[in-house]
């Protein structure tokens, strides 16, 4: 993932992570230049050639897109050859702003070669791009010939030719003549959707420019080059890149029997030479129309219009009640008539049910599952907080053991209580400096299996929690997390907390980072003789898996390709990186033995869905899902490349990189998981492949769209900095840390967000410089102080602790699971519990000389976020001292009046005699207390 500086004229398109992005910035600096000649400036030769060499700097990249195109690109270079610098302005602009507004898609009028003569405009528009005519969604099909270059033009115009009204959608052929301008083709150009490969090209691009070699060394397997057959292996590595692509080979190869081989199970369709041009263009189109097709969303619409007459539990439905009133017809103006026409409660009229999926709930689900690379998917419409929670009960069963980060989501602790699962805590690597805390790093989590393992338990070790990406951009190396936890216990489950990480799915650069692409991977590699070759000589150095060979925890483990079942889940907020309404979720699964589970699934999903569920949130889970199927890559690496620009745009800036940083991915990964040694985001010298070769081996990466804004250097803490954001500027923030916010860029953002809040911080920063120059020495020892207690004042972050010997099977037990359940159900008896003031003498002599506090509660301050405490856990000093520096006031599960709930001594004695740890799932609300 690299970086950008800010002049277009210096920087290569490998410098860039999105490529198209390169590509709008070098027009802007044609239209630049074009605008000076316009102007009529002295140094008009100079301009000429700086403008010549944009346009050939542009020229290779330009021919992998359909827009401008040949006509308009050779007109535009005539009118800088003949000097006719007002035309060559005005076309330069035209191209640049359509390029750089995709208006070029639906306006005829960027296609013009000339804006007043539109004499050619039958021959050169998509006929579909017309003003009068309905909009046709636009897309370009990238065609791979063998055919020589002078025969191209027939190929798009042949192809050109097959189009009818009737057709759903407009493309235009790019035509390309070998595997890496093809490959080029679908990394450059977003508008490619499907690619027709005719076999018989060469491999070797027609292009030698460095950067060009740079972006195919960094994408495409060094192998390709030497496979016998490129049709196919084409069409392996586009589909790899971009999953979503609808790949057709047209050979005169024996098709009966490549189509139903292996190597061709990515190819949509087969076709036998070249004489099937129209059934190729009807299945791109038909393959368009798959995707576009968002079964439940069309049929609400449908529902919608139709004349209903409701008699069931739902008033808002028709909108009746609300069209007429005379109060809250204001809802009714505010929200729009389609809302209203499209709820109900019935799961009739082809409504489908979500707890019962037949129709296009299922045909929807099946579409989202293909999307995010899972086996199945199911919609949630309460939050991945549900989500987490189903998958949870679904796969556990009391006693089980978790092993889970501590600092996840409170969903999954809560799961684990209903589930009655035991918690073995690990905790993630801390960040003390910015008062967060990191990933959670493989070697503790192998820890901890090889010490259930040396116990005899491993067998109960059911599942694997992790976050991924963290809140803060903590990216896991999903696969070798995976393959070294498979290598002690083959079949164990892993849940995946992907709540932020959606859209990674289309981020060719972070889909090998994701649940769904690793357990892809590792579901074809235990299939892999490679692998098993490879296994076989771990085997042979490493032996059996024993705990008590210390060098394990630093040896890098392989799973047995027989044993393994691969079962990985993951949990996401669609509405968290996708356009789809808040709550919006989806668990996503790839797991070998879900036929054992599915009853139980079931059953969990009943447990927690709604049974009436949100017709709008299931309705824009599909359609979040169409848009991401079609234009997820294009919006990410936009997305991406914004947050990449802000993160320079702060850190360069020399007045705002006084007061607030962006920190970078060497400030957020301590080195030791960065073993590659990436330190930023484009820093100089660091090539793509090597931003590559950090995603494939490093155990942490940083989501670049996840800034960490550093703003205790200003003398404000998150909460105050977060407040004056949204008070003073109108820029919400949601995450905030002792001297940290939280700025996320997703799809929705645009450069004009970005300059907003660097408006703000020059704005904030110039105020400080301003408040310092005029308060003299005071003011200034002032903020100093002020500084020094934000940044180097910090708490030390508290590990987890331990579980109370009573929630403890064996309390000498090196593992740390307990029985958080009882804890949580003691709870609920008040008699069995106390409270003690964080602040008081009595906390003081409690720590000190005992007996022991027990946490009653899951105490969780905001920020940072996760729970401090869980019920059944030892309060320690680490622990009341955190608390007491803590400056939030926002603690759930803490009533500062009251002081700290903790389990009674004699609660807790009662307790040990009367229900055995080891049981754990009987309510034990009703022990009597000091029985
Ligand atoms: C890691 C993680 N998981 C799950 C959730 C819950 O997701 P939702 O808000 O969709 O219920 C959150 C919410 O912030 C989260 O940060």
């Amino acid at each position: 993932m690299a970086a950008t500086q800010t002049h277009a004229n210096v920087k290569g398109l490998s410098t860039y992570f999105s490529i198209a992005q390169a590509r709008a910035d070098r027009w802007r600096s044609v239209h630049r230049l074009a605008r000076k000649l316009a102007a009529g400036s002295p140094l008009a030769e100079s301009l000429r050639a700086q403008a010549q060499e944009e346009l050939a700097a542009l020229a290779p990249i330009e021919d992998l897109c359909a827009y401008p195109g040949p006509r308009l690109l050779s007109s535009l270079r005539e009118r800088l050859q003949t000097a006719d610098w007002t035309a060559f302005a005005r076309l330069a602009q035209r191209i640049s702003i359509s390029l750089l507004s995709n208006s070029y898609r639906d306006d005829p009028a960027a296609w013009l070669v000339d804006e007043e003569d539109d004499a050619h405009t039958p021959d050169v528009l998509p006929p579909g791009l017309s003003a009068s005519a309905g909009r046709k969604p636009y897309f370009e099909v990238l065609v791979v010939t063998p055919g020589e270059r002078s025969t191209w033009a027939a190929t798009r115009e042949s192809l050109r030719r097959l189009r009818r009204d009737t057709d759903a959608f407009v493309y235009e052929p790019v035509v390309v003549g070998s595997f890496e301008d093809a490959a080029l083709a679908a990394i450059v150009n977003y508008n490619v959707q499907a690619v027709a490969i005719f076999d018989g090209f060469p491999y070797p691009s027609q292009y030698s420019l460095a950067d060009l070699r740079e972006i195919l060394a960094a994408h495409v397997p060094a192998e390709a080059a030497a496979k016998a057959d490129l049709g196919t292996t084409l069409a392996r590595m586009l589909k790899s890149y971009r999953p979503e692509l609808d790949i057709y080979l047209a050979t005169d190869r024996n098709v009966g029997r490549l189509a139903g081989s292996d190597e061709a199970a990515c190819i949509r369709r087969v076709f036998y030479g070249v004489e099937e041009v129209l059934e190729m263009h009807l299945a791109i189109l038909d393959g368009l129309q798959d995707r576009y097709a968002t079964p439940y969303f069309d049929n609400l619409k449908k529902y919608a219009q139709r004349p209903m007459g409701t008699f069931h539990a739902l008033p808002v439905a028709r909108g009746k009640s609300i069209f007429k009133s005379n109060w809250i017809r204001d809802m009714g103006e505010f929200y729009g008539t389609n809302l209203f026409l499209a709820e109900s409660s019935a799961t009739t009229g082809g409504l489908d049910s979500l707890l019962e999926p037949t129709g296009n709930i299922k045909a929807a689900q099946e579409k989202a599952a293909r999307a995010l690379g899972g086996d199945r998917a199911f919609f949630v419409t309460n939050g991945t907080s549900t989500s987490n929670k189903i998958v949870h009960m679904a796969l556990l069963a009391p006693g089980d053991i978790v092993l889970i980060d501590r600092d996840c989501h409170k969903s999954h602790h809560y799961g684990l209580v209903l589930a009655g699962a035991q918690p073995y805590y690990i905790d993630a690597f801390p960040l003390t400096q910015y008062s967060m805390y990191g990933s959670l790093a493989i070697r503790p989590i192998k820890e901890a299996l090889l010490a259930l393992k040396s116990e005899g338990k491993l067998d109960r070790a059911r599942m694997v929690v992790l976050t991924n990406c963290t809140f803060d951009g903590h990216v896991a190396n999903v696969e070798r997390t995976m393959l070294e936890c498979l290598a002690i216990k083959p079949d164990i489950v892993f849940l995946w907390d992907e709540a932020w990480f959606g859209f990674a799915r289309f981020s060719p650069f972070l889909r090998r980072r994701t649940a769904m692409g690793a357990a892809a991977k590792i579901r074809d590699m235990m299939k892999d003789p490679a692998y098993r070759e490879r296994y076989n000589a771990f085997k042979a150095r490493v032996g059996e898996i024993d705990p008590k060979n210390k060098a394990l925890a630093d040896t890098p483990l392989l799973p047995d390709p027989d044993k393994v079942r691969v079962r990985v889940w993951e949990t996401d907020s669609v509405h968290k990186s996708m356009s789809s309404l808040r709550q919006s979720s989806i668990i996503v699964a790839m797991d070998q033995d879900f036929h054992k589970f599915e009853p139980m699934f079931k059953e969990a999903f009943f447990t927690h869905t709604s049974t009436s569920p949100n017709l709008q949130i299931i309705a824009t889970l599909d359609l979040a899902r169409r848009q991401m199927e079609l234009e997820g890559y294009e919006l990410v690496q936009r997305a991406t490349q914004l947050a990449i620009e802000l993160r320079h745009e702060i850190n360069g800036h020399p007045l705002i990189s006084r007061y607030f940083r962006a920190a970078t991915p060497a400030e957020m990964i301590p080195a030791q998981y960065r073993q590659s040694g990436m330190a930023d985001f484009g820093a100089p010298g660091w090539s793509l492949s090597k931003t590559i070769a950090a995603l494939d081996g490093d155990e942490f990466f940083l989501d670049p769209t996840r800034i960490t804004l550093l703003c205790g250097n200003a003398g404000l803490d998150g909460t105050q900095f977060k407040g004056l954001l949204a008070a003073d500027y109108d820029i919400q923030i949601n995450k905030t840390s002792r001297n940290s916010v939280l700025v996320q860029i997703n799809i929705n953002n645009t450069k004009s967000d970005a300059a907003h809040l660097i408006k703000a911080l020059a704005d904030l920063s110039r105020a400080i410089e301003k408040r310092l120059a005029e308060g003299g020495e005071e003011a200034l020892a002032a903020f100093q102080a002020r500084v020094k207690s934000l940044v180097q004042d910090v708490p030390d972050l508290p590990d987890f602790s331990r579980f109370h010997d009573v929630f403890r099977e064996n309390p000498k037990s090196v593992s740390n699971e307990g029985n958080m359940r009882s804890a949580f159900y003691l709870a609920a008896n008040p008699d069995a519990c106390e409270h003690v003031k964080i602040n008081s003498k009595e906390m003081d002599e409690r720590l000190k000389n005992g007996p022991e506090l027990v946490s009653a509660k899951f105490v969780i301050p905001y920020p940072p976020g996760f729970p401090i405490l869980v019920p059944g856990q030892v309060v320690t000093q680490e622990t009341i001292t955190f608390m007491r520096k803590l400056d939030v006031k926002e603690i759930h599960g803490y009533n500062a009046s009251l002081g700290l709930e903790c389990l009674r001594p004699d609660a807790l004695a009662g307790l040990r005699k009367a229900a055995p740890a080891a049981l754990g799932t009987e309510r034990v609300s009703k022990t009597p207390v000091g029985a």
